[in-house]
Protein backbone atom coordinates (compact mmCIF):
# COMPACT_ATOMS: atom_id res chain seq x y z
CA UNK A 1 0.00 0.00 0.00
CA UNK A 2 2.54 2.54 1.12
CA UNK A 3 4.91 1.45 -2.13
CA UNK A 4 1.42 2.09 -4.43
CA UNK A 5 0.91 5.47 -2.60
CA UNK A 6 4.59 6.56 -2.81
CA UNK A 7 4.62 5.84 -6.55
CA UNK A 8 1.30 8.53 -6.78
CA UNK A 9 3.46 11.33 -5.01
CA UNK A 10 6.41 10.41 -7.20
CA UNK A 11 3.97 10.97 -10.46
CA UNK A 12 2.85 14.21 -9.42
CA UNK A 13 6.40 15.44 -9.39
CA UNK A 14 6.80 13.91 -12.46
CA UNK A 15 4.44 15.81 -13.76
CA UNK A 16 6.29 19.20 -12.20
CA UNK A 17 9.31 18.40 -13.76
CA UNK A 18 11.06 16.71 -11.05
CA UNK A 19 12.98 14.26 -11.44
CA UNK A 20 14.20 11.19 -8.62
CA UNK A 21 17.79 11.08 -7.56
CA UNK A 22 19.58 8.60 -5.47
CA UNK A 23 21.53 11.16 -3.14
CA UNK A 24 19.91 12.86 -0.47
CA UNK A 25 22.06 15.51 -0.53
CA UNK A 26 21.15 16.26 -4.12
CA UNK A 27 17.47 16.27 -3.69
CA UNK A 28 15.37 19.60 -3.79
CA UNK A 29 12.32 17.56 -1.99
CA UNK A 30 12.33 15.11 0.26
CA UNK A 31 8.97 13.16 1.52
CA UNK A 32 8.67 10.61 4.17
CA UNK A 33 5.50 8.39 3.38
CA UNK A 34 5.38 7.00 6.92
CA UNK A 35 3.21 3.79 8.42
CA UNK A 36 2.49 3.45 11.90
CA UNK A 37 1.64 -0.17 12.20
CA UNK A 38 4.70 -1.03 14.06
CA UNK A 39 6.47 1.06 16.58
CA UNK A 40 9.98 0.61 15.22
CA UNK A 41 9.24 2.61 11.63
CA UNK A 42 8.22 5.67 14.38
CA UNK A 43 12.29 5.14 15.63
CA UNK A 44 13.31 4.85 12.20
CA UNK A 45 11.53 8.16 11.11
CA UNK A 46 12.65 10.39 13.82
CA UNK A 47 16.04 9.08 13.33
CA UNK A 48 15.84 10.18 9.49
CA UNK A 49 14.09 13.57 10.62
CA UNK A 50 17.72 13.96 12.34
CA UNK A 51 19.61 13.84 9.04
CA UNK A 52 18.02 15.86 7.23
CA UNK A 53 17.61 18.56 9.95
CA UNK A 54 21.38 18.87 9.49
CA UNK A 55 20.66 18.79 6.12
CA UNK A 56 18.86 21.91 5.86
CA UNK A 57 20.81 24.06 7.89
CA UNK A 58 23.76 23.73 4.76
CA UNK A 59 20.54 24.26 2.22
CA UNK A 60 17.89 25.65 3.25
CA UNK A 61 16.01 25.63 0.16
CA UNK A 62 15.33 21.69 0.73
CA UNK A 63 11.72 21.11 0.77
CA UNK A 64 10.48 18.15 3.21
CA UNK A 65 7.36 16.60 3.52
CA UNK A 66 6.00 13.63 6.33
CA UNK A 67 2.58 11.70 4.82
CA UNK A 68 0.77 8.65 5.39
CA UNK A 69 -0.56 7.46 8.53
CA UNK A 70 1.74 8.34 11.03
CA UNK A 71 1.08 11.67 10.83
CA UNK A 72 -2.58 10.77 11.34
CA UNK A 73 -1.98 9.78 15.06
CA UNK A 74 -2.31 12.63 17.14
CA UNK A 75 0.62 12.48 19.59
CA UNK A 76 3.15 11.84 16.61
CA UNK A 77 1.61 15.18 14.58
CA UNK A 78 2.11 16.76 18.29
CA UNK A 79 5.32 15.61 18.37
CA UNK A 80 6.62 16.75 14.65
CA UNK A 81 4.61 20.52 14.65
CA UNK A 82 6.43 20.56 18.14
CA UNK A 83 10.00 19.53 17.90
CA UNK A 84 10.17 19.42 13.96
CA UNK A 85 8.73 22.84 13.38
CA UNK A 86 11.20 23.13 9.91
CA UNK A 87 9.37 20.17 8.26
CA UNK A 88 7.60 22.02 5.40
CA UNK A 89 4.38 20.15 4.39
CA UNK A 90 2.22 17.30 6.49
CA UNK A 91 -0.52 15.79 5.29
CA UNK A 92 -1.87 12.57 5.81
CA UNK A 93 -3.13 9.82 3.52
CA UNK A 94 -6.65 10.50 2.74
CA UNK A 95 -5.73 13.74 1.00
CA UNK A 96 -2.17 11.96 -0.80
CA UNK A 97 -3.35 13.38 -4.77
CA UNK A 98 -3.63 17.19 -3.38
CA UNK A 99 0.30 16.84 -2.42
CA UNK A 100 1.68 19.29 -5.89
CA UNK A 101 -1.06 21.50 -4.28
CA UNK A 102 0.64 21.38 -0.94
CA UNK A 103 4.09 21.95 -2.68
CA UNK A 104 2.92 24.37 -4.70
CA UNK A 105 1.48 26.71 -1.96
CA UNK A 106 4.71 26.21 0.02
CA UNK A 107 6.91 27.44 -2.28
CA UNK A 108 4.91 30.32 -2.95
CA UNK A 109 4.04 31.28 0.59
CA UNK A 110 7.24 29.72 2.43
CA UNK A 111 4.45 28.72 5.02
CA UNK A 112 4.24 25.50 6.17
CA UNK A 113 1.42 23.26 5.06
CA UNK A 114 -0.93 20.84 7.59
CA UNK A 115 -3.67 19.04 6.40
CA UNK A 116 -4.59 15.70 8.09
CA UNK A 117 -8.25 14.75 7.73
CA UNK A 118 -10.26 17.93 6.55
CA UNK A 119 -10.04 17.33 3.40
CA UNK A 120 -11.70 13.85 3.16
CA UNK A 121 -13.24 13.86 -0.22
CA UNK A 122 -12.97 10.49 -1.33
CA UNK A 123 -14.76 11.50 -5.00
CA UNK A 124 -12.10 13.71 -5.87
CA UNK A 125 -9.25 11.05 -4.69
CA UNK A 126 -11.06 8.90 -7.02
CA UNK A 127 -10.98 10.15 -10.01
CA UNK A 128 -7.33 11.60 -9.27
CA UNK A 129 -6.20 8.10 -8.72
CA UNK A 130 -6.22 7.15 -11.85
CA UNK A 131 -4.55 9.96 -13.92
CA UNK A 132 -1.81 10.14 -11.43
CA UNK A 133 -1.04 6.29 -11.15
CA UNK A 134 0.08 6.48 -14.61
CA UNK A 135 3.18 8.05 -14.02
CA UNK A 136 5.13 7.26 -11.27
CA UNK A 137 5.68 3.74 -11.37
CA UNK A 138 8.98 1.91 -10.92
CA UNK A 139 8.00 -1.22 -12.92
CA UNK A 140 6.33 -0.51 -16.25
CA UNK A 141 4.26 -3.19 -16.81
CA UNK A 142 3.39 -3.00 -13.38
CA UNK A 143 0.64 -1.69 -11.55
CA UNK A 144 -1.01 -1.69 -8.07
CA UNK A 145 -5.04 -0.13 -7.76
CA UNK A 146 -6.43 0.36 -4.42
CA UNK A 147 -10.03 -1.10 -4.74
CA UNK A 148 -10.74 -0.74 -0.99
CA UNK A 149 -10.07 1.72 1.56
CA UNK A 150 -9.68 1.26 5.43
CA UNK A 151 -10.65 -1.48 7.80
CA UNK A 152 -13.78 -2.42 9.98
CA UNK A 153 -11.83 -5.86 11.41
CA UNK A 154 -10.18 -3.83 14.68
CA UNK A 155 -7.66 -6.60 15.18
CA UNK A 156 -6.67 -6.23 19.02
CA UNK A 157 -3.36 -5.21 17.95
CA UNK A 158 -3.94 -3.19 15.08
CA UNK A 159 -3.63 0.34 14.48
CA UNK A 160 -5.17 0.52 10.86
CA UNK A 161 -8.78 0.94 11.37
CA UNK A 162 -8.34 3.83 13.39
CA UNK A 163 -6.01 5.65 11.11
CA UNK A 164 -7.16 4.53 7.34
CA UNK A 165 -10.91 4.71 8.62
CA UNK A 166 -13.82 2.29 7.66
CA UNK A 167 -14.41 -0.04 4.99
CA UNK A 168 -15.41 1.41 1.75
CA UNK A 169 -15.06 -0.43 -1.93
CA UNK A 170 -14.66 2.26 -5.09
CA UNK A 171 -16.97 1.69 -7.91
CA UNK A 172 -16.52 -1.18 -9.65
CA UNK A 173 -16.90 1.02 -13.07
CA UNK A 174 -14.19 2.92 -11.61
CA UNK A 175 -11.56 0.39 -10.63
CA UNK A 176 -12.21 -0.92 -14.41
CA UNK A 177 -11.48 2.32 -16.54
CA UNK A 178 -8.66 2.74 -14.25
CA UNK A 179 -7.31 -0.87 -15.11
CA UNK A 180 -8.19 -0.16 -19.25
CA UNK A 181 -6.18 2.93 -18.79
CA UNK A 182 -3.34 1.27 -16.84
CA UNK A 183 -3.55 -1.23 -19.80
CA UNK A 184 -3.72 1.19 -22.27
CA UNK A 185 -0.15 2.51 -20.85
CA UNK A 186 1.41 -0.69 -21.20
CA UNK A 187 0.53 -2.77 -17.97
CA UNK A 188 0.20 -6.36 -17.95
CA UNK A 189 0.20 -7.54 -14.52
CA UNK A 190 -2.49 -5.75 -11.69
CA UNK A 191 -1.65 -5.58 -8.40
CA UNK A 192 -5.21 -5.28 -6.35
CA UNK A 193 -4.89 -3.59 -3.45
CA UNK A 194 -7.15 -3.12 0.00
CA UNK A 195 -6.39 -3.69 3.75
CA UNK A 196 -9.01 -6.48 3.41
CA UNK A 197 -8.73 -6.83 -0.08
CA UNK A 198 -11.62 -9.87 -0.34
CA UNK A 199 -13.93 -8.09 1.77
CA UNK A 200 -14.29 -5.63 -1.56
CA UNK A 201 -18.25 -5.46 -2.34
CA UNK A 202 -19.61 -2.36 -4.34
CA UNK A 203 -23.27 -2.66 -4.83
CA UNK A 204 -24.06 -6.22 -4.70
CA UNK A 205 -20.63 -6.90 -6.44
CA UNK A 206 -18.82 -8.94 -5.07
CA UNK A 207 -14.92 -9.38 -4.81
CA UNK A 208 -14.83 -12.65 -7.50
CA UNK A 209 -17.48 -10.77 -9.83
CA UNK A 210 -14.64 -7.97 -10.02
CA UNK A 211 -11.93 -10.39 -10.91
CA UNK A 212 -13.98 -11.72 -13.69
CA UNK A 213 -14.15 -8.33 -14.89
CA UNK A 214 -10.80 -7.65 -14.70
CA UNK A 215 -9.97 -11.00 -16.03
CA UNK A 216 -11.83 -9.57 -19.23
CA UNK A 217 -8.97 -7.06 -20.44
CA UNK A 218 -7.14 -8.50 -23.29
CA UNK A 219 -4.22 -6.59 -22.39
CA UNK A 220 -3.84 -7.45 -18.53
CA UNK A 221 -2.10 -10.80 -18.31
CA UNK A 222 -1.40 -11.34 -14.47
CA UNK A 223 -4.03 -10.36 -11.32
CA UNK A 224 -2.75 -10.54 -8.11
CA UNK A 225 -4.41 -9.50 -4.85
CA UNK A 226 -3.49 -8.61 -1.46
CA UNK A 227 -4.23 -8.86 1.66
CA UNK A 228 -6.75 -11.20 2.12
CA UNK A 229 -8.63 -11.92 5.24
CA UNK A 230 -9.24 -15.62 5.98
CA UNK A 231 -13.01 -14.85 6.97
CA UNK A 232 -13.54 -13.70 3.73
CA UNK A 233 -12.15 -16.58 1.41
CA UNK A 234 -15.61 -18.09 0.25
CA UNK A 235 -15.84 -20.83 -1.78
CA UNK A 236 -17.36 -18.37 -4.85
CA UNK A 237 -14.28 -16.52 -4.15
CA UNK A 238 -12.06 -19.64 -4.33
CA UNK A 239 -13.63 -21.42 -6.96
CA UNK A 240 -13.36 -18.01 -9.43
CA UNK A 241 -9.41 -17.59 -8.53
CA UNK A 242 -9.22 -21.57 -9.54
CA UNK A 243 -10.79 -20.77 -12.61
CA UNK A 244 -9.32 -17.81 -13.70
CA UNK A 245 -6.02 -18.45 -15.68
CA UNK A 246 -5.22 -14.80 -15.37
CA UNK A 247 -5.35 -14.32 -11.22
CA UNK A 248 -2.19 -15.77 -10.10
CA UNK A 249 -2.22 -19.15 -8.14
CA UNK A 250 -0.87 -17.79 -5.18
CA UNK A 251 -2.26 -16.33 -1.99
CA UNK A 252 -0.91 -14.04 1.04
CA UNK A 253 -3.13 -15.43 3.64
CA UNK A 254 -2.24 -14.00 6.66
CA UNK A 255 -3.01 -16.15 10.37
CA UNK A 256 -0.77 -13.82 12.74
CA UNK A 257 -0.97 -17.05 15.27
CA UNK A 258 -1.53 -20.91 15.43
CA UNK A 259 -3.06 -20.66 18.39
CA UNK A 260 -7.21 -20.47 18.67
CA UNK A 261 -7.07 -19.02 22.31
CA UNK A 262 -4.73 -16.37 20.90
CA UNK A 263 -6.59 -15.73 17.55
CA UNK A 264 -10.16 -15.05 20.13
CA UNK A 265 -7.81 -12.86 21.84
CA UNK A 266 -6.52 -10.59 18.73
CA UNK A 267 -10.43 -10.78 17.32
CA UNK A 268 -9.30 -12.53 14.57
CA UNK A 269 -13.04 -14.37 13.63
CA UNK A 270 -11.46 -17.66 12.82
CA UNK A 271 -9.36 -20.86 14.92
CA UNK A 272 -6.70 -22.65 14.00
CA UNK A 273 -9.12 -25.78 12.62
CA UNK A 274 -10.71 -22.98 10.49
CA UNK A 275 -7.91 -21.88 9.23
CA UNK A 276 -6.44 -25.37 8.32
CA UNK A 277 -10.00 -26.15 6.89
CA UNK A 278 -9.83 -23.34 4.64
CA UNK A 279 -5.73 -24.31 3.36
CA UNK A 280 -7.64 -27.84 2.05
CA UNK A 281 -10.55 -25.98 0.45
CA UNK A 282 -7.67 -23.93 -1.23
CA UNK A 283 -5.05 -27.01 -2.26
CA UNK A 284 -8.21 -29.36 -3.14
CA UNK A 285 -9.18 -26.51 -6.19
CA UNK A 286 -5.70 -25.58 -6.55
CA UNK A 287 -3.13 -28.53 -5.64
CA UNK A 288 0.06 -27.48 -4.43
CA UNK A 289 -1.02 -23.54 -3.83
CA UNK A 290 1.56 -21.60 -2.14
CA UNK A 291 0.57 -19.82 0.75
CA UNK A 292 2.66 -16.75 2.18
CA UNK A 293 1.35 -15.49 5.39
CA UNK A 294 2.11 -12.81 8.33
CA UNK A 295 2.70 -13.77 11.92
CA UNK A 296 2.92 -12.18 15.25
CA UNK A 297 5.06 -13.33 18.15
CA UNK A 298 4.55 -12.04 21.44
CA UNK A 299 1.08 -10.99 21.46
CA UNK A 300 -0.36 -10.48 25.25
CA UNK A 301 -0.87 -13.22 26.95
CA UNK A 302 0.65 -15.77 24.29
CA UNK A 303 2.18 -18.76 26.01
CA UNK A 304 4.75 -21.40 25.09
CA UNK A 305 2.39 -23.82 24.11
CA UNK A 306 0.06 -21.27 22.33
CA UNK A 307 3.76 -20.55 19.84
CA UNK A 308 4.19 -23.92 19.51
CA UNK A 309 0.76 -24.26 18.15
CA UNK A 310 2.46 -21.09 15.68
CA UNK A 311 5.29 -23.67 14.78
CA UNK A 312 3.06 -26.89 14.48
CA UNK A 313 1.00 -25.11 11.90
CA UNK A 314 4.32 -23.48 10.33
CA UNK A 315 4.86 -26.90 9.54
CA UNK A 316 1.18 -28.28 8.68
CA UNK A 317 0.97 -25.60 5.66
CA UNK A 318 4.22 -25.27 4.89
CA UNK A 319 3.86 -21.68 3.75
CA UNK A 320 6.33 -20.57 0.99
CA UNK A 321 6.94 -17.48 2.83
CA UNK A 322 6.17 -15.56 6.27
CA UNK A 323 6.41 -11.59 7.06
CA UNK A 324 7.29 -12.49 10.95
CA UNK A 325 6.62 -9.87 13.62
CA UNK A 326 7.50 -9.01 16.81
CA UNK A 327 4.28 -7.81 18.76
CA UNK A 328 4.60 -3.72 19.04
CA UNK A 329 1.93 -2.04 21.56
CA UNK A 330 0.05 0.65 19.66
CA UNK A 331 -1.57 3.27 22.14
CA UNK A 332 -5.44 3.19 21.36
CA UNK A 333 -5.54 -0.61 20.66
CA UNK A 334 -7.55 -3.60 22.61
CA UNK A 335 -4.45 -5.15 23.35
CA UNK A 336 -2.18 -1.69 24.66
CA UNK A 337 -4.33 -2.56 27.91
CA UNK A 338 -4.08 -6.38 27.77
CA UNK A 339 -2.48 -8.37 30.77
CA UNK A 340 0.45 -10.16 30.56
CA UNK A 341 2.20 -8.52 27.93
CA UNK A 342 5.17 -10.72 26.65
CA UNK A 343 8.77 -9.49 28.06
CA UNK A 344 11.14 -8.95 25.30
CA UNK A 345 13.47 -11.42 25.86
CA UNK A 346 10.97 -13.96 25.44
CA UNK A 347 9.58 -12.67 22.52
CA UNK A 348 12.79 -12.39 20.57
CA UNK A 349 13.54 -16.15 21.43
CA UNK A 350 10.47 -17.30 19.62
CA UNK A 351 10.85 -15.02 17.09
CA UNK A 352 14.09 -16.56 16.28
CA UNK A 353 12.30 -20.17 16.76
CA UNK A 354 9.67 -19.15 14.66
CA UNK A 355 12.29 -17.89 11.39
CA UNK A 356 14.50 -21.31 12.03
CA UNK A 357 11.30 -23.43 11.58
CA UNK A 358 9.60 -21.33 8.34
CA UNK A 359 13.37 -20.95 6.43
CA UNK A 360 13.99 -24.80 6.03
CA UNK A 361 10.70 -24.89 4.63
CA UNK A 362 10.94 -22.23 1.81
CA UNK A 363 14.62 -23.65 1.08
CA UNK A 364 13.33 -27.03 0.54
CA UNK A 365 10.25 -26.02 -1.59
CA UNK A 366 12.38 -24.22 -3.77
CA UNK A 367 14.56 -26.88 -4.00
CA UNK A 368 11.47 -28.79 -5.24
CA UNK A 369 10.97 -26.91 -7.99
CA UNK A 370 14.56 -27.84 -9.49
CA UNK A 371 14.21 -29.33 -13.29
CA UNK A 372 10.82 -27.57 -13.26
CA UNK A 373 9.47 -24.60 -16.28
CA UNK A 374 7.62 -21.62 -14.71
CA UNK A 375 5.92 -18.73 -16.81
CA UNK A 376 7.83 -15.30 -15.54
CA UNK A 377 7.02 -12.14 -16.57
CA UNK A 378 10.69 -10.44 -16.81
CA UNK A 379 10.47 -7.22 -14.14
CA UNK A 380 14.03 -5.99 -14.27
CA UNK A 381 17.16 -6.47 -15.80
CA UNK A 382 21.06 -6.37 -14.30
CA UNK A 383 23.36 -4.85 -16.83
CA UNK A 384 26.43 -5.68 -14.98
CA UNK A 385 25.17 -9.35 -14.14
CA UNK A 386 23.37 -9.67 -17.52
CA UNK A 387 20.35 -11.24 -15.35
CA UNK A 388 16.97 -10.57 -15.66
CA UNK A 389 14.87 -10.68 -12.25
CA UNK A 390 10.71 -11.71 -12.51
CA UNK A 391 7.93 -13.58 -10.46
CA UNK A 392 6.82 -16.88 -11.25
CA UNK A 393 2.80 -17.37 -11.28
CA UNK A 394 2.93 -18.60 -7.94
CA UNK A 395 4.60 -15.44 -6.60
CA UNK A 396 8.41 -16.82 -6.55
CA UNK A 397 11.50 -14.25 -7.16
CA UNK A 398 13.27 -15.66 -10.02
CA UNK A 399 16.58 -14.65 -11.36
CA UNK A 400 17.24 -15.79 -14.93
CA UNK A 401 19.12 -15.15 -18.21
CA UNK A 402 17.52 -14.77 -21.88
CA UNK A 403 20.05 -15.17 -24.75
CA UNK A 404 17.84 -13.42 -27.16
CA UNK A 405 16.36 -10.10 -27.19
CA UNK A 406 17.35 -6.71 -25.76
CA UNK A 407 16.34 -5.47 -22.16
CA UNK A 408 14.16 -3.21 -24.04
CA UNK A 409 12.26 -5.86 -25.66
CA UNK A 410 12.13 -8.66 -23.02
CA UNK A 411 11.44 -6.84 -19.81
CA UNK A 412 7.68 -6.85 -19.74
CA UNK A 413 7.13 -9.92 -21.50
CA UNK A 414 6.21 -13.61 -20.31
CA UNK A 415 8.44 -16.07 -20.55
CA UNK A 416 8.81 -19.89 -19.71
CA UNK A 417 11.65 -20.15 -17.32
CA UNK A 418 13.88 -23.37 -16.17
CA UNK A 419 14.23 -23.45 -12.66
CA UNK A 420 18.21 -24.30 -12.52
CA UNK A 421 18.51 -24.20 -8.72
CA UNK A 422 16.52 -23.26 -5.59
CA UNK A 423 17.95 -21.01 -3.11
CA UNK A 424 17.19 -20.16 0.05
CA UNK A 425 15.14 -17.61 -0.46
CA UNK A 426 14.99 -17.30 -4.47
CA UNK A 427 14.99 -19.02 -7.58
CA UNK A 428 17.48 -19.62 -10.56
CA UNK A 429 16.93 -20.09 -14.09
CA UNK A 430 17.41 -20.03 -17.36
CA UNK A 431 14.99 -19.29 -20.13
CA UNK A 432 13.89 -22.46 -22.29
N1 LIG B 1 2.56 -5.51 16.09
C1 LIG B 1 3.17 -6.38 15.27
N2 LIG B 1 2.74 -6.66 14.04
C2 LIG B 1 1.63 -6.02 13.61
N3 LIG B 1 0.98 -6.09 12.45
C3 LIG B 1 -0.06 -5.24 12.51
N4 LIG B 1 -0.10 -4.61 13.69
C4 LIG B 1 0.95 -5.09 14.40
C5 LIG B 1 1.45 -4.85 15.71
N5 LIG B 1 0.85 -3.99 16.54
C6 LIG B 1 1.36 -6.99 11.37
C7 LIG B 1 0.26 -8.00 11.07
C8 LIG B 1 -0.28 -7.52 9.76
C9 LIG B 1 0.93 -6.88 9.14
C10 LIG B 1 0.66 -5.95 8.03
O1 LIG B 1 1.55 -6.23 10.20
O2 LIG B 1 0.86 -9.27 10.93
O3 LIG B 1 -0.82 -8.57 8.98
FE1 LIG C 1 -5.33 -4.55 10.81
FE2 LIG C 1 -6.81 -6.75 11.13
FE3 LIG C 1 -7.63 -4.81 9.46
FE4 LIG C 1 -5.49 -6.31 8.80
S1 LIG C 1 -7.62 -7.05 9.04
S2 LIG C 1 -5.68 -4.07 8.64
S3 LIG C 1 -4.57 -6.68 10.79
S4 LIG C 1 -7.43 -4.66 11.68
Amino acid sequence: MNVHDSERLASQLDVMGYEKTEQMEDADIVIFNTCCVRENAENKMYGHLGILKSLKKHKPNIKVAVCGCMTQREEVLAKIKQSYNWIDIIFGTFNLHKFSDYLHTNLETGKTVIDIWKEHDEKALAEEQGIVAAAGREIRHKAGINIMYGCDNFCAYCVVPFVRGRERSRKAEDIISEAKALAADGVVEILLLGQNVNSYNHEGITFAALLEMISDIDEISRIRFITSHPKDMNNELIETMARLPKVCKSLHLPIQSGSSAVLSKMNRKYTQTDYLALIDRLRIKMPGLPITTDIIVGFPGETEEDFEQTLDVVRKVRFSGAFTFLYSKRTGTAAATMENQVPDDIASERFKRLIDTVSPIIYEDNKRLEGFASNVIADEYDSEKNIYTGRTDCNRTVHFKIADGSPVSNLGKMFSVMITEGKPFYLMGEKV
